[in-house]
């Protein structure tokens, strides 16, 4: 019966021969450090489902971002795990896309033909640290509030337009619920759209391309 609807459906969709290039391609021999890429797209996928239920409850205004954190974490069911797994899913996501990035630096795996690869990797570490920076606020207590003063201000002095940045990020010159939407904003639609725009291309010359080999001695 199974086999049936799957015949059915992939003389429609083709299914087969996707799920044969992208789950059964031969891969070369490699070692656990190959590994580090998925565990971080594992991570991330923790924190796009984390992340959505938390704006289930969190509202991120300056009058309520607190309490609803509060609220999150003493009195809706699960919400401490749910929001302990988004917690330390961001310090994990960081850990391993440096330490990812540091695997295909020492194996070279950065040259042609993946050099696509690689610079769709810059760009998604920086979407990785703008998380972390964007996210980092919204609890909306001392440390939060008082981290993101210093993390605007060092922005604010980049040479000639570093004071058009600091507006920009804070929404005016000071922190306020103008910041805190902006940084809600930034985190929950900007960053994820980046992302899965990003991590489509990278994952597409993956698969397109393969992943390279451990490197031999002289290579
Ligand atoms: C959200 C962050 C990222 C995710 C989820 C991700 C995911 C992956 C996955 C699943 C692979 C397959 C092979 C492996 O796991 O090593 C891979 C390969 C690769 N990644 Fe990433 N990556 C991320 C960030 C980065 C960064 C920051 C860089 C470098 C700046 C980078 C550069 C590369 C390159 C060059 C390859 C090809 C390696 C090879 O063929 O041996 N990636 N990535």
């Amino acid at each position: 019966m199974a086999a049936r609807i799957g015949n059915w459906l992939d003389r429609r969709f083709g299914w087969r021969s996707v799920w044969q290039t992208v789950f059964l391609r031969k891969v070369p021999k490699v070692n656990w450090w190959f590994t580090l890429g998925s565990a971080t797209l594992f991570v991330a996928i923790n924190q796009g489902i984390t992340g959505i239920l938390l704006t289930t409850y969190y509202v991120p205004t300056p009058d309520h971002a607190y309490e609803s954190i509060q609220y999150i974490t003493t009195q809706v069911p699960a919400g401490w795990l749910i929001r302990g797994l988004h917690h330390w899913g961001a310090s994990a996501m960081v850990l391993l896309t440096v330490l990812h990035m540091l695997r295909v630096i020492v194996y070279g795996a950065y040259k042609f033909p993946r050099e696509m690869t690689w610079f769709t990797g810059v760009l998604l570490l920086i979407v990785v640290l703008g998380f972390g920076f964007t996210g980092y606020l919204l609890p909306w207590d001392q440390k939060a509030y008082w981290a993101t003063i210093v993390g605007t201000r060092i922005a604010g002095v980049t040479p000639i337009i570093g004071d058009w940045i600091l507006k920009i990020m804070r929404g005016g010159e000071d922190l306020s619920a103008v910041t805190l939407a902006r940084f809600f904003g930034t985190h929950v639609w900007i960053l994820p759209l980046s992302l899965i725009l990003l991590l489509g291309v990278h994952l597409y010359l993956i698969v397109r391309i393969g992943i390279s080999s451990v490197p031999k001695k002289g290579e």
